[in-house]
């Protein structure tokens, strides 16, 4: 069957879709025919997505809310029902990150940090989910992130949440053999997207993704490929992600050593912002649409790092491998 009939006139509830991943998951899955109900705090923002997406032919409803607020939530899920009679998919996206150490982060950022990027996920699937049991079918799609399974200095509360995110995903995927909900994951790897720009900060510095960073669309896509075949956890990209991931099953200690030594220089340019609360507990005009202000790294780049990490793996574990065998005739 051709993608587009597949997912033609299903219905897509997409959070954070005021920007970034979830904005451009939102236009991706529009394309693929499926009705969306788009949500976040920005009603402006999420206009514009409706715009965009009905001048392309595609339906769209817009329901700002908040999904720290368990009522906000309940009224989207409503109002999608309201509009379209059923919801298909839900794309969990909407998150905050908030930079800074962790004993110097405000206590409410840690918090607020893991009720929007965690709490919001499950409190999205606990009003869906009786929909899609009473229905025999749904499916519950988490954007995730590399850090779901890794971590990055500055990052402690995120990382958490993403992690628990995760864990919280893997339990639901169990619970829901037989019952015709699928749940996936996109295991999403630093992105093109304005997080960048609206995220708070302790520091007076621009915060930047750990490189490489990649063209949000690769996840866009990778949403679809999920929505068409789902219950995968999806992993998009291949250097700060498939490569990643083997590196550190087979020498953690060399992404330890990188990014304790240079992972805080790594996320902050010398651009000047002074953003301590940023887009936390009110929604912010900055950083609207797919795009940020930090642009993918070239292809050319991207492969060069990965030959030198592919070799330096290799390196190691040759070195093992050697070190094993003197080891063995030493034993023996
Ligand atoms: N960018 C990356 O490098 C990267 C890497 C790995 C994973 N991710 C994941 O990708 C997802 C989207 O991030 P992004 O990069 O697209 O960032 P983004 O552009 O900042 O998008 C975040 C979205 O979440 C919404 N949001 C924030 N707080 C909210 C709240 N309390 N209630 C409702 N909506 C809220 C924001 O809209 P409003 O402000 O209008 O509410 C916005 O639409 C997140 O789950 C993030 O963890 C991103």
């Amino acid at each position: 069957m051709a993608r587009r009939e597949q997912l033609e006139g299903k219905v897509a509830i997409v959070t954070g879709a005021s920007s970034g991943v979830g904005w451009q998951s939102a236009v991706r899955l529009a394309e693929q025919g499926v009705r969306l109900c788009v949500t976040a705090r920005r009603r402006e923002a999420l206009e514009s997505l409706r715009k965009e997406v009905e001048d392309a032919g595609g339906e769209c409803l817009v329901v700002p809310g908040d999904v720290t607020v368990g009522e906000d939530v309940d009224r989207v899920v409503r109002e999608c029902l309201a509009r379209y009679g059923r919801i298909d998919l839900l794309v969990n996206d909407a998150g905050v990150q908030t930079y800074g150490y962790f004993d110097q982060l405000p206590w409410e950022h840690i918090q607020r940090t893991v009720d929007v990027t965690c709490l919001g996920f499950l409190r999205f699937a606990h009003a869906v989910l009786p929909h899609f049991r009473a229905q025999g079918s749904g499916h519950v799609l988490n954007i995730q992130s590399m850090l779901s399974k890794g971590a990055a200095p500055l990052l402690s509360a995120y990382t958490a949440a993403k992690h628990a995110t995760l864990g919280w995903a893997k339990a639901l995927t169990l619970e829901l053999h037989g019952t015709g909900i699928q749940v996936s994951n996109v295991l999403v790897p630093s992105v093109s997207t304005p997080m960048f720009d609206h995220a708070p900060t302790q520091f007076d510095k621009k915060p930047v993704p750990v490189p490489p960073t990649y063209d949000v669309d690769l996840v866009a896509r990778a949403v679809v490929k999920c929505a068409l075949r789902p219950g995968r956890t999806e992993v998009p990209a291949f250097l700060q992600g498939k490569l990643m991931l083997w590196m550190d099953r087979v020498a953690p200690f060399v992404g330890s050593f990188v990014l304790s030594r240079y992972g805080v220089r790594m996320q902050m340019e010398q651009q000047p912002v002074h953003r301590p609360e940023g887009n936390l507990f009110q929604p912010v005009p900055e950083g609207v649409g797919a795009y940020g202000s930090v642009p993918p790294t070239p292809r050319w780049k991207r492969f060069t790092a990965a030959a030198g990490l592919a070799a330096l793996a290799g390196g190691v574990l040759g070195g093992a491998a050697l070190g094993a065998r003197g080891l063995a005739r030493v034993v023996r």
